[in-house]
C-alpha cells in the first residue's frame, strides 16, 4: 500500500517537473522566431522619446574623444543607451536592454566587454557587436536596437 502511494507521489512530482521544464523552454522557442517586427524591446524602444545631446567639451564626451571610446547615457531609452565612437565622424547609440528577455527581466542589459569590441548581456550571456548591435552569440536572435545619431563636430545628438 505504502509503495503504491510513494509511486503515486513520485509520478506527480515527475509530471510537475516536466511541466516546469516545458514552460521554461517556451521562452527559448519564442526567441528563436523573433525578428525586429515582433521583438518587444524593439517595439518598446521605438516608443521612447529620446532626444539627447552630448557636447564635445563635456565630461560625458571625454571617453568619446578617441575612436573606440564609449560612454553610457543613463535615464534614456528603456535601460540606458550605450554610445560608441566608430571613427572620426561616426557614432552608434545602442539600447542597453537585451533583446532576448529584456522586457521580462529588469536586469537584462548589456555591458561593454574588455577590448571595447563587444557587449554582453548579464542574464543569459548573449554577445553583440559594439559597432552595430548585431549578434555574435545567442541565445538572443535579434540585434540590439539602434537610436539615430547626428554629429556636427561640436555636439552629438542621439534621437529616436
Ligand atoms: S536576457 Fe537572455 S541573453 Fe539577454
Amino acid at each position: 500500500m505504502a509503495s503504491a502511494t510513494m509511486f503515486k507521489y513520485l509520478k506527480i512530482a515527475l509530471f510537475s517537473l516536466a511541466f516546469i521544464a516545458l514552460a521554461a523552454c517556451k521562452k527559448d522557442k519564442k526567441t528563436s522566431v523573433q525578428n525586429v517586427n515582433n521583438n518587444c524591446v524593439y517595439s518598446n524602444a521605438m516608443q521612447q522619446q529620446v532626444n539627447y545631446t552630448i557636447l564635445s567639451g563635456s565630461a560625458q564626451f571625454f571617453p568619446l574623444n578617441v575612436i573606440g571610446g564609449y560612454t553610457y547615457v543613463a535615464g534614456y531609452g528603456l535601460k540606458g543607451i550605450l554610445v560608441y565612437r566608430i571613427n572620426t565622424n561616426q557614432f552608434v547609440a545602442l539600447e542597453r536592454s537585451c533583446t532576448h528577455d529584456g522586457c521580462d527581466n529588469a536586469n537584462a542589459f548589456v555591458k561593454v566587454l574588455t577590448g571595447n569590441t563587444s557587449v554582453k548581456d548579464s542574464i543569459c550571456g548573449s554577445i553583440f557587436n559594439i559597432t552595430d548591435g548585431t549578434i555574435q552569440n545567442g541565445p538572443a536572435t535579434v540585434g540590439l536596437f539602434q537610436y539615430h545619431t547626428s554629429w556636427d563636430g561640436n555636439q552629438l545628438l542621439i534621437y529616436n
